[in-house]
């Protein structure tokens, strides 16, 4: 199944608001619409409060202004990209002198831009148009965008040293995807995601606190970063407000640990803090 966000905002602090009253919007590229009233939201919830100052910036300026979520988040001195920042954990999975890999939900391309410098050959697919079209206009020409859903797609099979995934898999039927994903994998190949757990409290309340806390003292060190340098310490990409996001994902750490040891048995799952947890397989040689 694929599906496509219908709506563009135009207006961040419209958008903000309807997120913070329920953070699962289908329009905004989720399938699985559900209410966000539990106990286990709320630690997500505490980091956009911390965005409310901007915001309130955003309401008061005249409205000739487009205040995107990006311009909002840009804003705020305590914001940064989590996905930009766990880009590097993939990286250090693909093979020395890998041939190709692959890039599942590639996005506007800057994994597979930095995944470029590592392989032969990159083969990164999104669903969204959109996300196509910035991928395609920022990879170098040894990385192939391809407009496709990865579910449907037809795959090479034992073709990959690496395949990798930056916040995607709970965009997907976790278990299908493994097994689809596993077997374009070659033997001794890897197979490596970053995705986004749902909240499982108490178990995961130290990690909470821990992202809750340690992100603005972080935001605050990269912004500092930013201004010091000239590199980008995490910055929100202009295009990511128009990236297809999935705010409410339906297993925890825990869950995904379960369907990863069945589907792929050997499989490694971990929390990571800041929301997000890495699963790592290696496809046993012949
Ligand atoms: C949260 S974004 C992450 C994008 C990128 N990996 C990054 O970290 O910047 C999720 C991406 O997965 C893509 N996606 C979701 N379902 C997909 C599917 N079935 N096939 C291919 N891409 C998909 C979306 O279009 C979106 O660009």
């Amino acid at each position: 199944m694929s599906w496509r966000r219908q709506s563009t905002h135009t207006c961040g602090d419209r958008a903000l608001m309807a997120f913070m009253r329920d953070p699962c919007q289908p329009e905004m590229g989720c399938p699985r619409a559900r209410p966000h009233n539990r106990v286990s939201d709320y630690p997500r919830t505490l980091v956009l409060l911390t965005m409310a100052g901007p915001f309130r910036a955003a309401q008061r300026a005249p409205c000739r202004t487009t205040w995107t979520n990006a311009k909002i988040k840009s804003m705020n001195p305590f914001a940064w990209d989590h996905n930009a920042y766990y880009q590097r954990l993939l990286l250090r999975e693909v093979p020395e002198g890998a041939a190709r890999v692959l890039d599942v939900g590639c996005g506007a391309g800057s994994l597979a831009t930095r995944l470029a410098r590592h392989a032969n050959h990159v083969d990164a697919i999104d669903s969204s148009a959109e996300m196509i079209k910035a991928a395609r206009r920022q990879t170098p020409a040894n990385v192939r965008c391809e407009l496709a859903d990865v579910m449907e797609h037809p795959l090479p099979e034992a073709e990959y040293d690496a395949v990798l995934s930056l916040t995607v898999l709970h965009h997907l039927p976790l278990e299908q995807a493994l097994e689809r994903l596993s077997r374009t994998v070659r033997p001794g190949g890897i197979l490596a995601a970053v995705a986004s757990p749902r909240t499982d409290l108490p178990r995961d309340l130290p990690v909470e606190l821990l992202a809750v806390t340690s992100q603005q003292a972080f935001g605050l060190a990269f912004t500092t970063l930013r201004r010091l340098t000239s590199r980008e310490w995490y910055r929100f990409e202009d295009t990511h407000d128009q990236m297809p996001k999935c705010f409410g994902p339906t297993l925890s750490t825990a869950q995904v640990r379960s369907v990863a040891a069945k589907v792929l048995p050997g499989s490694q799952v971990r929390r990571l803090v800041y929301w997000r947890y890495l699963l790592r397989w290696r496809r046993p040689q012949l």
